[in-house]
């Protein structure tokens, strides 16, 4: 399973490169204003920092919007991958874009039904929000396997991206499930590094070290 960062934060993005445990990066609308910086100046930072898929969201919600914000953002860069929304406007834009070589992230993304359309409109990537489904007593995880099944049962080339990840488990599982990326946010890449017991050794294993005579 590919890992990307679900940030918009540099200082965020740049850590978690640096551990080399990033194959990419997605963002939205919410993560770039939490930065207090112009959308664009994000983007260009992102991509000296990660050489992978790098999703930038549209904020049109009409065809012709989707489609000349769409161009825009991947004539920034050649990792830029267009993230639209899940509505029909949004799949018009997909088909059109996609047939154009630029690549896409359907987002919002909260049904089985909802994602086969987005395979067939030509998505490269869908994006489910299992945290946001689990919000309202639904299962994220069973909407991830039902992505995982259809897109298996047809050979649709989509690929099964999840999103809204709010726990480490949330990963484990969708790893089980045999997605093809997770985003996850900064605090939860570090949550799945942490175990208490690599701590408890590695203090005993320096304070030993202190013990060994220099000659
Ligand atoms: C990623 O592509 C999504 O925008 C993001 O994972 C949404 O996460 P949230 O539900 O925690 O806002």
């Amino acid at each position: 399973m590919q890992i990307f960062i679900d940030s918009a934060d540099i200082e965020e993005i740049r850590d978690a490169a640096e551990m080399g445990v990033i194959d990419g990066v997605t963002t939205n609308p919410s993560l770039v204003a939490k930065t207090g910086r112009p959308f664009k100046e994000v983007l260009v930072d992102i991509c000296e920092v990660v050489n992978g898929p790098i999703s930038a969201e549209v904020v049109a919600t009409d065809h012709e919007g989707i489609i000349r914000e769409g161009r825009n953002l991947a004539a920034m860069h050649e990792n830029i991958v267009v993230k639209v929304p899940l509505i029909a406007e949004g799949l018009k834009a997909v088909r059109t874009l996609s047939e154009e070589g630029i690549r896409t992230n359907v987002t919002l993304c909260f049904s089985v039904t909802q994602g086969l359309l987005a395979a067939k409109a030509g998505a490269t990537y869908i994006s489910p929000f299992i945290g946001r489904v689990d919000d309202i007593a639904g299962s994220g995880m069973e909407l991830v396997q039902q992505l995982v099944t259809v897109y298996g049962n047809y050979g649709l080339d989509t690929k099964v991206l999840a999103a809204s990840i709010r726990h480490p488990l949330h990963v484990v599982e969708a790893s089980l499930l045999g997605a093809d990326v997770a985003t996850i946010p900064h605090k939860v890449i570090h949550q799945l590094l942490k175990h208490p017991l690599t701590d408890i050794g590695l203090e005993r294993f320096l304070a030993d070290a202190k013990k060994i005579p220099s000659r």
